[in-house]
């Protein structure tokens, strides 16, 4: 059998291991960095759709997250982990119903203005002729903001909710780090939740709080690891689509051409960056409850199984020229944002994001261009996220501005 892949080898250079794991076997032997157990990877397309779907592939963190050794505290854990995303029917069937009961697709799209005002407040402070880190001048605030907004974060505490989040993200990666930024959000959310209880407003939280399910409101616990889950998810992700967005426009000066010739190609384009590049290079990982057959391997009872949407992105028995980036391609039934009961719930909001974030740099710029060497970026440590942790470039106007 081949040697296990490391998660270190994944980060700054992916796409050829995976190319070749995918050719070799689309379900390969991972090693874990928190798992001591069996782990695999999943690399293609209909082996990716298959995994998502397993009725023998459990989500439930809180049954099998004791076999990942995250060195959390027990109440941390507790107020992190009971989302919906680490959970499997029923529980997930109630929390899935109770959030989106209060995050509704009207919800989503009367935010469309104010995401337009923030993006624009941001590309203001870009000044032209100069490098700017984009990821940190817009990539990342825009997102944040949003969420915060949605949620009801006051955003004088917004910065302190980047830098959590960021250490929560890097796992592993961030060591030490790890429980002290978790119990510091997770304070965090205590107190505002306790605040919003008193003090109840036109936001998110105060309506998760007020939320009943058959006479049912959330647990305590419950509360928090939403929160949690929608403020991580909600940004994290949003910054990679954006940044390798323009990542892809800038090493893609053709593709970037062309879209500045037809705006209308923006949400294709949108979707050829969740295919191409998107923000995540894993989803969470799966727990096998039972033996089970998946891409012509036989995966143990309490084997971990990580699915990969990047690597089944470019899988060519799913997608014609996989490895061309063509922002014209359209909707492809990608699985950047997933498949099946956990299928992303923030996907319409992403979509509205990139497409404004996209929609006004276009409009703003008349050149865009990378303003360091290409082997220069660094692709931050996360054993889930593909993003940038920086992406220089130097802007001109529009002629039009
Ligand atoms: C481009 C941006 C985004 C990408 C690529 C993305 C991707 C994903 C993926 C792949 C999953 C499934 C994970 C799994 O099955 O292991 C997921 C789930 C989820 N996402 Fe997103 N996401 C994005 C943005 C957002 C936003 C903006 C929000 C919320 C505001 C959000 C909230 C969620 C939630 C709540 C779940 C769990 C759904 C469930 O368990 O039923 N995501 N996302």
């Amino acid at each position: 059998m081949a040697q296990p892949v490391t998660q270190e080898q994944l980060i700054q250079d992916p796409h050829p291991i995976y190319a070749k794991l995918r050719e070799d076997a689309p379900v390969s032997p991972m090693q874990m960095m928190t798992f001591s157990g069996r782990g695999w990877v999943v690399t293609g397309y209909a082996e990716a759709r298959e995994a998502f779907t397993h009725p023998a592939l459990s989500r439930d963190g809180n049954k099998y997250f004791g076999a990942l050794d995250t060195g959390l505290d027990e109440r941390v854990r507790a107020a992190m982990n009971h989302h919906m995303l680490n959970s499997d029917p029923p529980d997930h069937t109630r929390l899935r119903r109770m959030v989106v009961k209060v995050f509704t697709a009207r919800r989503i799209a009367a935010l469309a203005p104010r995401i337009t005002e923030i993006a624009t407040e941001l590309l203001d402070a870009v000044k032209p002729g100069e490098p700017v880190d984009i990821i940190d001048a817009f990539g990342f605030p825009l997102p944040i903001r949003v969420i915060c907004e949605l949620l009801g974060i006051p955003s004088r505490d917004q910065d302190a909710f980047r830098e959590w989040s960021n250490v929560i993200v890097a796992g592993a990666f961030a060591g030490d780090k790890l429980p002290v930024a978790a119990k510091a959000m997770t304070d965090y959310i205590h107190e505002l939740l306790a605040r919003k209880r008193t003090n109840p407003a036109d936001d998110l939280l105060s309506d998760l709080i007020a939320v009943r399910d058959e006479g049912d409101a959330l647990t305590e616990d419950e509360l928090t690891s939403m929160v949690f889950l929608l403020l991580i998810a909600g940004h994290e992700t949003t910054v990679n689509l954006i940044g390798n967005g323009l990542y892809l426009l800038l090493t893609h000066p053709d593709q970037l051409d062309r879209l500045r010739a037809d705006r209308d190609l923006v949400p294709s384009a949108i979707e050829e960056v969740l295919r191409y590049e998107g923000p995540l290079r894993s989803a969470l990982p799966r727990f096998a409850t039972a033996d089970l057959e998946l891409g012509g391997v036989t995966i143990s009872h309490g084997d971990i199984v990580m699915i990969s949407p990047l690597a089944a992105n470019r899988d060519s028995d799913r997608f014609d020229d996989a490895e061309t980036f063509d922002v014209g391609r359209g909707h492809t039934q990608h699985v950047a944002f997933g498949h099946g009961l956990h299928f992303c719930l923030g996907a319409p909001l992403a979509r509205l994001e990139g497409k404004i974030a996209l929609e006004l740099i276009l409009e703003r710029f008349g050149t865009l261009e990378l303003a360091t060497e290409l082997d220069q970026l660094v692709w931050r440590p996360s054993g889930l996220m593909r993003g940038l942790a920086a992406l220089p470039v130097s802007v001109t106007l529009a002629a039009s501005r």
